[in-house]
């Protein structure tokens, strides 16, 4: 009896076991490289001696590496021995696959002199590759993985091979980077994919968390059948909550949607994890994700202010100041003690006017409703100095890119009212690049046919209490290919100005032809002169200076007025680039202030895509909140990126924390510095006006985490108490020393106060 149940046991574990290709059966390329900056096509032969060119590692850029300034054509070689038990012992015999990472920016790839491939048609094309082509297509961005028929001719089984790859870069990184570097046969593995980038969680109404997703079999030969599998466990104490198998067959070349549905609980965050198992050979896909978990509180019926508590303008400049306020409407706005010039509107909450004279203004704000009321201080300070605390607002590029419009501004601008997001202080709807046209003959700048009129756009945004922002660059082109302000900077501030713009981002691009190695102050002086032009004209807009941190533009962004400046190159929605801009920004650290903020870039959480299409955030639950929290301590500009008119309740959950919004708002204005690290963990702590500290705690492990806090580390003395501002509850008195459970890549953001 007893056996009989242990083999049954033994049997059920070896039916859902999987079977693996070894990790051993595959050959490791991530090891020094040869180099040579350079361009010469007979470096491609497996003859050539290669002995005196300098080594690199493939997984990181080569101006990290030594290369600062090198653009233009390099290559790369390596050799291997291929032994033939590589295919033997493969569960798929098929085809050997040469995978090198990512390559920055395109490239062409040799194997024992011959060309087996490139990453597009870039290369072949034209010598040098074409800038725009390579922009517009992202091939940079691409994995690169080459495949060859185990038979092709080109392969040398059971001698040495080498690999030589040409790569050619211009502007900003360049060269392999990103990983895998290896040689290996095509598995399973390479066929079934799992999709978790077209659907996102679904929140229902009966309290239930929906997900669809889509499996794929890339295989133009195979039909897999097999069992797909999900489990859900919780993070706290790896407990299975949640376990279904279903049988499923997926044909070649064929997509299959399909999903679940679980019952979510915010105090116990989870993961799931689904694999496919196929029936003939065991082999099994798993992807592991991590369930979204609503931490922040829902809105109340009474009133709340929040947004900004200072507030800066220019005299003579009009005025517009949202009072963003939550609360079960009708809300009534009141204003005690407002300077004489200005207005409130008691329905809309808008306070309207200009100011003559500087000075400092202390109005004291109500908000009513029949649930009761809230009192607020704003600060009105009339001076030099806009943007006394970091811009919220949203920005086009990150999900519409280039196929940005008129509509599309005007259904974000609806969207950023209708899903409350101006109740919590989101001022700002900012049109990136792709608007523009060409100056006619007097100079005058057109908009293209997507923006068919941009005064009357600009109107629409006022009306509903918001602001609005457009893009242009100091070059003849955007970075995007269209009319830049390379001399028409005056005649573009008015018409800015005539329209009604209230930020201006603008991007070095093109101008870099000009000066292709610029000196300090050939960085800062096309910033001069469109400072100039906007200062001339009777409007305050934000300025913006985005050229990816070059000359350490943070030392000297406040010389040329701007309001902030751009940090770093563009993000994008992967772990890698949001840790990379995140962790890095400790070099800016003291050089924030009211009015001058660093800008580590947008936001992407939501659906994104860089347009037209988009897909959800490829970011987990966890390391959406490190985003949110990350850039709160910075006091950076808070553009969101997302199609805000598909916005789900986990996004907004994000967005409208008004607590966690208090600290990227804080009137004080300084950025979060950076008081521990380790490989594990980083704590972040930024000083608040009110004497108070918020503290970041940020996990870079992949698994949960306890982060230790020492107050003496952090510099700290005394009795504080805690809260924390996701949660928005009080954790008691801590004196000394406390410890944190941190979700895998996620963050946990507190404030002490004595
Ligand atoms: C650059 C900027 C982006 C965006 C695009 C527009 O890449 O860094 O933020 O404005 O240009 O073309």
């Amino acid at each position: 009896m007893k056996k009989i149940s242990i083999l049954c046991l033994l049997a059920l574990l070896f039916a859902a076991s999987c079977s693996t290709e070894r990790k051993e059966n595959r050959i490791d390329l991530n090891i020094p490289w040869k180099f040579m900056p350079g361009d010469d096509l007979s470096w491609a032969a497996p003859a050539f001696d290669d002995s005196k060119w300098k080594t690199i590692l493939p997984d990181k850029i080569w101006e990290e590496q030594g290369y600062e300034k090198l653009d233009g054509y390099a290559w790369y070689r390596t050799r291997f021995f291929l032994p033939s038990s590589l295919k033997e012992k493969a569960l798929m015999k098929d085809s050997l696959q040469i995978l090198l990472g990512k390559i920055d920016d395109c490239d062409q790839v040799f194997l024992n002199g011959e060309l087996i491939g490139q990453n597009t048609a870039v290369m072949a094309a034209k010598s040098p590759p074409d800038e725009n082509f390579i922009k517009a297509q992202g091939v940079w961005n691409t994995d690169r993985r080459y495949v060859l028929h185990v038979n092709d001719q080109r392969i040398g089984w059971d001698k040495e091979n080498v690999i030589a790859v040409r790569v050619y870069d211009q502007n900003g990184a360049g060269g392999m980077f990103s990983k895998p570097f290896a040689v290996s046969m095509v598995s399973f593995a390479d066929y079934v994919k799992f999709d978790m980038t077209k659907n996102t969680f679904v929140f229902r109404n009966d309290n239930l968390l929906s997900r669809k997703f889509i499996i794929e079999n890339r295989s133009g030969k195979d039909d897999f059948n097999g069992t797909l599998s999900l489990k859900v466990s919780s993070y706290s104490n790896g407990a299975v909550l949640f376990h279904k198998d279903t049988a499923i067959n997926l044909s070649r070349n064929s997509k299959t949607e399909t999903g679940f549905t679980f019952q979510p609980d915010p105090a116990n965050p989870v993961f799931a994890e689904i694999t496919f198992r196929e029936n003939h050979t065991g082999q099994c896909v798993t992807e592991k994700m991590e369930l979204p978990y609503i931490l922040t509180p829902s809105v109340k019926k009474e009133p709340r202010i929040n947004g900004a508590k200072v507030f800066g303008v220019r005299p003579w400049s009009p005025f517009l100041f949202k009072v963003a306020a939550t609360g079960e409407p009708p809300l009534k706005y009141l204003a005690k003690d407002i300077p004489e010039g200005l207005t409130i509107d008691s329905v809309s909450g808008l306070i309207t006017g200009a100011l003559k004279k500087k000075g400092e203004h202390m109005v004291t704000l109500t908000v009513k409703n029949a649930s009761g009321s809230a009192t607020r201080k704003l600060k009105i300070v009339c001076g030099n100095t806009i943007s006394l605390t970091p811009p919220l607002g949203w920005n086009s590029w990150n999900c519409w890119g280039l196929s940005v419009s008129d509509e599309k501004i005007r259904q974000s601008a609806d969207a950023m009212r209708s899903s409350g997001l101006i109740d919590h202080g989101w001022t700002y709807i900012n049109i990136d690049d792709g608007w523009e046209y060409k100056h006619d003959k007097d100079g005058k700048i057109l908009t293209n046919s997507k923006f068919p009129n941009m005064y009357a756009l600009c109107s629409y945004v006022h009306s509903l209490g918001l602001k609005i922002g457009i893009y242009s660059s100091p070059g003849t082109k955007t970075c995007g290919g269209y009319e830049g302000s390379y001399t028409f900077e005056e005649k573009d501030a008015e018409a800015y100005a005539a329209w009604g713009i209230d930020y201006l981002k603008y991007d070095w691009c093109s101008y870099g032809r000009l000066y292709p190695n610029p000196t300090k102050s050939q960085m800062k002086y096309p910033y001069q002169v469109m400072r100039k032009a906007i200062r001339k004209v009777n409007r305050d807009i934000h300025y913006s200076l985005c050229q990816y941190g070059m000359g350490d533009v943070w030392e000297w962004g406040a010389e040329v007025d701007g309001n902030s400046w751009r940090t770093t190159g563009d993000i994008e929605d992967t772990w890698r680039s949001l840790s990379g801009i995140g962790y890095s920004q400790r070099k800016c650290s003291s050089f924030s202030a009211p009015g001058r903020w660093n800008d580590p870039d947008m936001l992407v959480v939501g659906w994104v895509g860089w347009g037209p299409d988009l897909h959800y955030t490829r970011l987990t639950p966890g390391e959406q909140y490190t985003h949110i929290t990350l850039w709160s301590l910075l006091s950076s500009p808070l553009l969101i990126g997302c199609d805000l008119s598909q916005l789900d309740p986990f996004t907004l959950s994000l967005l409208t924390n008004d607590e966690v919004l208090a600290v990227n708002q804080d009137p004080l204005g300084k950025q979060a510095t950076l008081a521990k690290s380790n490989e594990s963990y980083a704590l972040w702590i930024k000083e608040l006006e009110d004497g108070s500290r918020a503290i970041g705690l940020f996990n870079l492990t992949e698994q949960p985490l306890n982060i230790p806090v020492d107050l003496k580390e952090l510099k700290l003395k005394g009795r504080w108490n805690m809260r924390d501002l996701w949660r928005q509850t009080d954790l008691g008195q801590v004196e000394q020393h406390f410890e944190m459970k941190v979700l895998p890549h996620g963050a946990n953001l507190i404030r002490i106060v004595k």
